[in-house]
């Protein structure tokens, strides 16, 4: 019995690594296919700021704000400021850091699911 329940429990820990892995692989995946690795990496700086550093300013934070191309200034939990973001576009969040350039606008580009995975994506990668 013991050893069925060791057998089980490392079943159920394999089984998560690789769910989110495989999630990993897929938000890559979608990044890549969305034109997003253009500009951004998981680690460094390209034309847009890391996505890991992006994760982590906002990790744990309730509240955010962002100025989207179009002048209005969205403040809200990140999740959702972060989304309307990639739709519209915008900059002044990472100015330190990019020298101003603007991040553009991905609606209607890429499908407002597939936006919404990207930005959990880019939160997940938070340490
Ligand atoms: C042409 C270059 C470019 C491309 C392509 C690009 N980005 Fe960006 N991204 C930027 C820049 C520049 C910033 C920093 C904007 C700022 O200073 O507020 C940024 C910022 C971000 C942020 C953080 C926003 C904030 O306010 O903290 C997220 C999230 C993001 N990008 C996601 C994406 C996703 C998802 C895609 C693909 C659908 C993408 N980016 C494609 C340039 C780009």
């Amino acid at each position: 019995m013991k050893k069925f329940l060791l057998t089980l429990g490392f079943t159920a820990a394999a089984g998560l690594a690789l769910s989110t892995s495989a999630l990993a692989e897929e938000g890559l995946d979608l990044a890549k296919k969305s034109g997003c690795l253009a500009c951004h990496a998981i680690d460094k700086k390209v034309v847009g700021p890391a996505w890991q550093d992006v994760a982590d300013k906002y990790k744990g934070a309730t509240e955010m704000t962002a100025t989207l191309t179009d002048g209005t200034v969205e403040t809200g939990a990140p999740r959702d400021v972060l989304i309307k973001k990639t739709h519209k576009g915008g900059k002044g969040n990472w100015t330190a850091v990019t020298g101003g350039v603007p991040m553009p606008p991905y609606s209607p580009r890429v499908a407002d699911a597939d936006i919404e995975k990207l930005v959990d994506f880019v939160l997940s990668l938070a340490k």
